[in-house]
């Protein structure tokens, strides 16, 4: 069975264990280097050197592609790419993605996807002879920035099952945001829980999707919705997930500042609190932040390169997703 990676609705609490050990044993490896070590990223620092990886990107990023082309080129890989996919793939010629994806799939032993429309890597992945990777599909999910953002958390607050989890800003068409939803929604109960309850913050037109919303309440987990962002939400809040206007999926994108942190409102940032964001920001989020102790947007980004490191390992056999975890699992990975 190819390892694909297409939605958080596939991932375990055995698959996270392995994958957050890894990383954090490159992260741990990548900060002793430089004493006298040979410069290797991973214990499994070229244990992917006969594979390549094809980065296909319809849509533009900075961190997502580089992240996986810089952990693929890490772990001993080669990596083809195309930077705009829609202008410079035969898409501009009419091909259709299926076709291209048939193509792709003899050339590389994985496909690193990112598209305009939901549900394009399970399209891809319906056709493909290697496993594809979702990073990210239209309004859809993005479900490797969910991993690295649960990364980042357990890295913070190794072993919590309670945190109020606050999400900010374009919660309607943000998928960084509706695969953390989910993702803190279906390990509920399990060693891998995070969360203890959830605020989600917009403006009535961008506010969380119905389906997504229902699924972390059915999963038992407290919901509350506002619509502005408060001294009292932040000062309530252990992990503030800013999100920018995804401003090229409204047809008319809807203004206001009402979900921005501000320097003020951050006065009320408890003292453990973690502030992300999957980055690009825009207005909803001030430089002036970068210098509290709370913000870890930047973190979280580096963080990417050893989750998708872990990540490739995983899809090419080299980890195997742990199949009985015990309880304390997320705290073993950061001791
Ligand atoms: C996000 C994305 O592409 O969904 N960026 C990312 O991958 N880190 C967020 C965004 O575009 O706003």
């Amino acid at each position: 069975m190819l390892r694909h990676v297409l939605t958080v609705r596939d991932f375990t609490p055995g698959f996270l264990e392995s994958l957050f050990q890894s990383a954090a044993a490159s992260k741990r490896q990548h900060a002793g280097r430089g004493r006298g070590a040979r410069v290797r990223w991973s214990p499994h620092w070229n244990a992917l050197r006969d594979h390549v990886m094809v980065s296909l990107f319809y849509e533009a990023s900075t961190r997502t592609r580089h992240s996986f082309e810089a952990a693929m080129a890490r772990l001993g890989g080669k990596v083809i790419t195309t930077e705009n996919a829609a202008e410079f793939s035969s898409a501009i010629k009419g091909e259709s993605l299926e076709d291209t994806i048939r193509i792709e799939s003899g050339y590389g032993d994985v496909i690193v996807l990112r598209h305009k429309e939901k549900g394009a890597a399970a399209r891809a992945a319906s056709v493909s002879d290697v496993p594809v990777i979702n990073a990210g599909d239209g309004d859809g999910e993005h479900p490797t920035q969910a991993l690295l953002d649960l990364f980042t958390i357990a890295e913070r607050f190794p072993g919590r099952r309670d945190l109020r989890v606050t999400f900010v800003g374009d919660l309607l068409k943000g998928r960084t945001v509706h695969s953390l939803a989910w993702l803190a929604a279906m390990l509920e109960g399990t060693s891998s829980g995070f969360a203890g309850a959830v605020n989600f913050v917009a403006p009535d037109v961008m506010q969380i999707p119905r389906p997504v919303e229902g699924l972390v309440r059915d999963c038992g987990l407290p919901v509350a919705m506002h619509d502005a962002l408060t001294p009292a939400l932040v000062a309530g809040s252990d992990v503030i997930y800013m999100t920018r206007t995804q401003s090229e999926r409204h047809a008319v994108a809807p203004g206001g500042d009402s979900y921005a942190l501000t320097e003020k409102l951050a006065a009320s940032l408890g003292p453990d609190a973690v502030v992300l964001h999957p980055l690009p920001r825009n207005r909803e989020l001030p430089e002036a932040i970068d210098r509290l102790p709370q913000a870890r947007y930047f973190e979280q980004a580096r963080n990417g390169l050893f989750v998708r490191m872990a990540i490739l390992l995983w899809v090419f056999g080299v980890l195997e997703p742990i199949v009985a975890p015990g309880p304390r699992n997320r705290e073993r990975a950061f001791a």
